[in-house]
């Protein structure tokens, strides 16, 4: 049997479906269903990876099994997700092709599953959606990275109505995607540190003057930045700071939660 273990998890996104130069796979059985997780070293560094679109894109944003995926994930031992993903952008600066580390969430989705405490009174703090010591990390080391701005996740298939992205563009916020919920919030309970990596693969339709974003777009401007996306993925993994201390996996310190965290014993 070969070994499962990894430590640090890319999740790949729409036009994202291999990672790893020399995968093994593995089905990895959680209580949500099992999941074929990928493992294989990048830059010296235990990598796991999957696609969470399925490998042949076969689910959409609402039908992807976030939960079994994370699940998966902490149980091979990864304790830090990078996130990749695409996303229109809601601020004409933050044009096509740029690479931005948001720092904020706001949730549009109703209809995930989006935790793991389906039982007691476990609620779980997550003002600050992402970890910290990876941002600033990424952004020490990544001049190409845009640090910062709110992301919000609407629950799609459908992009957003002009109306809608107008209104979001108006809070300030910055960016516009269909996966970072629950991706992100599971994540936390299970202790593990998460990033968005956000490639802007279009401007939203309240921006755009003409028909608005259609899935060509996205798909093409994300085939054009897959290389380089995956460049930055590499040198990030390879001098990612370790995880021990990071207040990532200590948020859920004293509770009571109606689970066990898995991972490798
Ligand atoms: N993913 C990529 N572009 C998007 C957009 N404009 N809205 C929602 N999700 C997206």
């Amino acid at each position: 049997m070969p070994d499962p273990r990894a430590d640090i998890a890319v999740i790949g996104g729409s036009g994202f479906y291999s990672f790893l130069a020399d995968p093994t796979d593995h089905r990895v059985a959680t209580p949500y269903g099992e999941v074929k997780v990928s493992t294989g070293e990048v830059a010296g560094r235990r990598v796991a990876f999957l696609p969470r679109h399925g490998e042949h894109h076969e689910f959409p944003p609402h039908r992807i099994n976030y939960r079994a995926n994370l699940w998966a994930l902490r149980t091979v031992g990864v304790r830090q997700v990078l996130g990749p993903c695409a996303v229109g952008s809601l601020q004409p600066a933050l044009g096509p092709g740029t690479l931005v580390l948001p720092d904020q969430l706001v949730d549009r989705t109703y209809r995930r599953e989006q935790t793991y405490v389906d039982s007691g009174a476990s609620h779980v703090p997550y003002a600050d959606p992402y970890c910290p010591r990876t941002a600033a990390h990424v952004l020490a080391t990544e001049p190409d990275v845009t640090g910062g701005g709110a992301m919000v996740v609407i629950e799609g298939p459908r992009f957003s109505t002009r109306a809608e992205s107008q209104w979001y563009a108006a809070q300030g916020w910055a960016l516009v995607n269909m996966t970072g919920v629950p991706e992100a919030p599971l994540a936390r309970e299970l202790g593990m540190c998460y990033s968005a990596l956000a490639l802007v693969t279009d401007l939203d339709a309240g921006l755009e003057e003409g028909e608005g974003v259609n899935q060509e777009e996205v798909f093409a401007m994300f085939g054009e930045n897959i290389e380089r996306l995956k460049e930055m993925l590499e040198r990030v993994i390879g001098t990612l700071p370790d995880p021990d201390g990071c207040t990532c996996s200590t948020w859920m310190d004293g509770m009571d939660l109606p689970y066990d965290v898995p991972g490798p014993t």
